[in-house]
């Protein structure tokens, strides 16, 4: 009698652990893992030599990854002389490529519970950092007929979306709350983050095709207009983000609870950075410091001064709304003591407005037409992009750059090689960023807005 109430009770007890378990089971089954870049890199997945024939995709995307992109070597960059200089400059108590602050970016470094296998850290910035976790995708996603969507809904990130592309870009050149490249670590030696979607995916070696093969009942992508869909809708995305950005840290919501303020790496680098001349040739100087004190530090406005000539072109009316939001922003960023809430206020309001005009972008046709108009509107604003920022000069040209190429090559315009010349000639004046002259870049861009015509 004892004996068998005994082995009820173990079985019950038995019973209730095997439930409990198999209940943590599904529910970690549920719970979408990461599982490293060897588990693509199968030659029969996406670790083909060379391209495929007659694969919808192109199948040496790993191949491409870990000879030529960048994005493979960020843990090593880590390990480097410059990396452990910033470490030990900053303190952080441990090497570079221990440190979790670091990691973020420059690796696939998920919290234990999120790996579904053993994988190294030192594979750098792998597929699942922009393809999110694959423990739930990777083994339907390879079946003929499976769909894009039901692997976004099992935990893909949806790349093939140019707002979402842009997002995930951002997280790592922009930062979020949790992950950041601020002031003192690039005082400490971190180069500064810039983007744009377009330049960047340029020079990332592509291992997607472009444009995209049709799907059925979809229209192909035109080849064209690729890029400048990327430029358009990059650049809404951008000044979202950054917004975003500048809404958490005027309310101090650092992850690790750190409160500075301002943030130099909101405002304008080289207001303090660039080289004194005598004060007769500052241009500075001549121009005096429109809306601001003489001497204070303006707000960094490069992910704006071209975006707005491109939003009031195709959404006029969000475009007005957004530009008084985005004027408040710049108003009381570029005083030494900006208000905290009023920047809140005026960023967050520009957010969901960003997201508007980037969705507009997003479906929206392109045509040379639009090219061309918006080639003219920035080098026809010459004078307020050049006195901007030199960050704004910048994507002034990376923004001339992408157009031209989409411009030119079905309009094939008879002086393209001298166009080009004088878009090289800009970037040419941008290499040394605290030597740049606001006029004489005002100067080339104009040659640009003639040479159109
Ligand atoms: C918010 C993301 C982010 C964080 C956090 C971050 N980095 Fe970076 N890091 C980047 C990006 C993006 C680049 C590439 C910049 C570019 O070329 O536009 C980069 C570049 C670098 C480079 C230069 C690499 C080269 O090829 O010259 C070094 C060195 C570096 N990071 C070290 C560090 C160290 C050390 C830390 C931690 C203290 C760190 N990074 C934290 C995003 C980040
Ligand atoms: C730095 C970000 C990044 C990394 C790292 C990355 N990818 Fe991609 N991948 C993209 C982007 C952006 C696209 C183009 C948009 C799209 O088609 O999804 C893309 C496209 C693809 C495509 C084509 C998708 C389609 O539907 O046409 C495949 C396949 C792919 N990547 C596989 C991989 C594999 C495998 C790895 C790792 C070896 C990898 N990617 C690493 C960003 C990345
Ligand atoms: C997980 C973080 C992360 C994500 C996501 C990410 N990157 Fe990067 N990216 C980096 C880091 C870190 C480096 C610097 C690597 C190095 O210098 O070796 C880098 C370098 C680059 C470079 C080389 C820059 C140079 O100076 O040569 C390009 C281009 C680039 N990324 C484009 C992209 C694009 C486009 C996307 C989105 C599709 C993207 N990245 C997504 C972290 C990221
Ligand atoms: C409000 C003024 C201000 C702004 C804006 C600012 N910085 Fe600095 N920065 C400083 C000061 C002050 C130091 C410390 C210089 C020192 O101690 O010699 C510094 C240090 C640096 C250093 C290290 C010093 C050196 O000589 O190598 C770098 C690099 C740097 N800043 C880059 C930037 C970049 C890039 C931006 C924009 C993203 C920026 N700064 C924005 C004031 C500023």
């Amino acid at each position: 009698m004892r004996q068998a109430s005994n082995s009820i009770m173990l079985r019950v007890i038995f019973c209730a652990w095997f439930m409990a378990l198999t209940a943590l089971l599904s529910a970690q089954n549920e719970s979408v893992k990461y599982i490293g870049p060897g588990s693509c890199a199968a030659t029969s997945c996406h670790g083909s030599v060379k391209p495929i024939a007659g694969s919808r995709i192109l199948q040496n995307e790993y191949s491409t990854w870990i000879i030529k992109d960048k994005h493979s070597r960020a843990y090593q960059v880590l390990t480097g002389e410059i990396g452990e200089r910033v470490a030990r400059i900053l303190k952080l108590g441990a090497k570079a490529e221990e440190a979790p602050r670091c990691l973020a970016c420059h690796a696939l470094n998920p919290a234990p519970g999120q790996r579904g296998r053993r994988f190294e850290i030192s594979e750098g910035v792998s597929c699942e950092n922009c393809h999110g976790p694959a423990s739930a995708w990777l083994g339907p996603h390879t079946t003929k007929s499976w769909p894009h969507q039901k692997s976004v809904a099992l935990g893909m990130h949806d790349t093939r979306d140019v707002i979402h592309r842009t997002e995930k870009c951002l997280e790592c050149h922009l930062g979020t709350k949790n992950k950041f490249v601020d002031h003192e670590m690039i005082a400490a030696g971190h180069p500064d983050l810039y983007f744009e979607l377009e330049s960047f995916s340029a020079v990332m070696p592509r291992h997607w095709k472009t444009p995209r093969e049709s799907e059925p009942g979809k229209p192909a992508e035109d080849a064209a207009w690729v890029g400048m869909r990327e430029w358009s809708a990059g650049q809404a995305v951008q000044l979202r983000a950054a917004m975003e950005r500048l809404t958490w840290r005027a309310k101090g919501e650092r992850f690790d609870k750190q409160d500075v303020w301002p943030e130099y790496s909101e405002l304008s680098c080289f207001a303090c950075h660039h080289a004194l001349g005598p004060a007769k040739d500052s241009w500075r100087q001549e121009h005096g410091y429109a809306g601001r004190r003489p001497g204070d530090p303006p707000w960094n406005s490069s992910r704006y001064a071209v975006f707005r000539l491109l939003a009031k072109q195709i959404d006029s009316a969000n475009a007005q709304e957004l530009d008084r939001q985005v004027l408040a922003v710049s108003d009381q960023m570029s005083k030494l003591n900006p208000d905290r809430n009023a920047v809140a206020l005026a960023a967050s309001a520009a957010v969901p407005l960003a997201q508007r005009i980037a969705e507009r972008l997003l479906t929206m046709q392109y045509h040379q037409a639009v090219a061309l108009r918006m080639l003219e509107r920035i080098s026809d604003d010459a004078e307020n992009i050049a006195l901007a920022d030199e960050r704004a000069a910048e994507q002034a040209v990376l923004a001339l750059d992408a157009l031209y190429i989409a411009y030119s090559k079905d309009a094939k315009p008879g002086n393209a090689a001298e166009v080009r010349a004088a878009i090289n000639e800009l970037f040419g004046q941008l290499e040394n960023p605290s030597a740049y002259n606001a006029d004489q870049f005002a100067s080339s861009l104009r040659r640009v807005h003639t040479l159109l015509h």
